[in-house]
């Protein structure tokens, strides 16, 4: 590494849910690494040695580096001018008409790349639309910087960053020979296994491999709906079709596939085949309607006008306090239209984030039913005389609604 270069890795977006346990781990592995976020409040925080989000052992990691010195946070975009590496992880929603921001990506860049200096390599994090490594390469290349740029996507799901960062395999990509060992010397402080690929080839894999969890969801909940509208369990047929039959082994069961990555991963995935994924559409029609489906199932069973509804758990997903395209949160909007009343519960969502949050018990004893939204193992041990919609099975006692 040329001497002169103070940190060994600058992570851009570094205070998100995946930018900072990133940071945090590169840093426990011995890199001096800075933080670039425009988020003021983020970065004071991680500063403090707080992790802004839940992310199970982060914390007590993210101090050890603060006290070792090897971790600093920054809104001032120069210190992407101090770091041999400066790794991109911001954020990429698709829009609201479900559109990917090919210029997500450049237009954050350009935002720091006054600072971009020979010498350093530049790693894009983020999932991207395919096509925007080669778009970052002639930026670089217009602004007459000599740069490489290796795509080297994140995989980790939130909430097991801090073991999946140093376990999973990193898929690494880059035009040049160089680029590529620059990517693949940092992502070897995490794991001994790389595996390379061609950046239009890493592109497609992470898209792939968010789009294809998300099918399976989206089967799983069609499966739930077909077995449902007969009165049948699906689970009950899950659990009995899976049983000692490996070829079924991965069969997910029922529930609300959601959060910040699967949908709009899969939206990236559908712009980029000139909408003619129909698969892709449909597994989105499928997960994005069962909130609507169990409203309309309860329905048919009771006069929702007249009673009121609880909903436990906002969060996308158990244990966590992420709310990000959380489908609790679209059957809330469509029960606010049927019912008399709805109140909902999180125990990991904080008042800072949604002040409507009433506690579990105020709940329990104020809805007609319920409806498990999120499977928190909070809701296994409930006791209740009321009915509960358990789409998760998380009471043990089936999942028809
Ligand atoms: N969340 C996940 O589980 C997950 C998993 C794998 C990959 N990813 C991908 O990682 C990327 C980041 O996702 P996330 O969930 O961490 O997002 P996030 O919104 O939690 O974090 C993004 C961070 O970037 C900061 N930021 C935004 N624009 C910036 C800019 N121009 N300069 C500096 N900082 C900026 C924000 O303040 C925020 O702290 C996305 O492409 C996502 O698809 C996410």
């Amino acid at each position: 590494m040329p001497a002169d270069f103070e940190l060994d890795v600058v992570v851009v977006g570094g205070g998100g849910h995946v930018g900072l346990p990133l940071a945090i781990a590169l840093a426990d592995r011995g890199a001096r690494v800075g933080i670039y976020d425009l988020s003021a409040a983020t970065v004071e925080l991680i500063n403090e040695g707080v992790v802004p989000f839940l992310e199970p052992d982060a914390e007590p990691m993210l101090r050890a580096a603060l006290a070792a010195g090897r971790l600093t946070a920054t809104t001032d975009a120069a210190i992407v001018g101090t770091a041999e590496n400066v790794v991109v992880v911001i954020g990429t929603p698709v829009d609201e008409h479900l559109n990917p921001d090919p210029n997500a990506i450049p237009h954050a860049l350009g935002q720091c790349s006054a600072y971009f200096r020979d010498g350093q390599l530049l790693v894009l994090r983020s999932t991207v639309y395919p096509g925007v490594t080669a778009l970052v390469e002639r930026m670089v290349a217009d602004l007459g910087v000599d740069i490489p740029v290796a795509f080297c996507p994140e995989r980790i799901a939130e909430h097991k960053a801090m073991v999946e960062l140093f376990s999973l395999p990193q898929i690494v990509s880059a035009r040049t020979t160089e680029g590529r060992d620059r990517a693949a010397k940092l992502f070897g402080r995490l794991t001994d296994q790389i595996v390379h690929l061609e950046p239009e080839e890493a592109e497609l894999a992470k898209l792939f491999t968010n789009t294809w969890r998300y099918i399976k969801f989206a089967a799983a909940n069609q499966f739930y709906m077909i077995a449902n509208d007969k009165g049948l369990d699906f689970e009950k047929i899950r659990t009995g079709l899976m049983h000692d039959y490996p070829r079924a082994s991965d069969m997910p069961g029922a529930g609300f596939a959601a959060g910040p990555c699967l949908f709009k991963d899969t939206m990236q995935l559908a712009a980029f085949s000139d909408n003619t994924f129909n698969l892709g559409h449909s597994a989105m029609l499928v997960n994005e309607g069962l909130p609507l489906y169990i409203v309309s199932r309860l329905e048919k069973r009771f006069d929702l006008s007249q009673l009121t509804v609880g909903i436990l758990g906002m969060s996308f997903k158990a244990q966590s306090d992420d709310i990000r395209s959380s489908l609790s949160y679209k059957l809330r909007r469509v029960l606010k239209f049927k019912a008399k009343a709805v109140l909902s519960t999180d125990p990991y969502v904080s008042e800072e984030t949604d002040d409507t949050l009433l506690p579990l018990e105020l709940v329990l004893e104020k809805a007609d039913i319920l409806v498990i939204a999120t499977p928190h193992p909070e809701y296994r041990d409930l006791v209740t005389d009321k009915p509960v919609a358990d789409v998760w099975n998380s009471l043990g006692a089936g999942v028809v609604v």
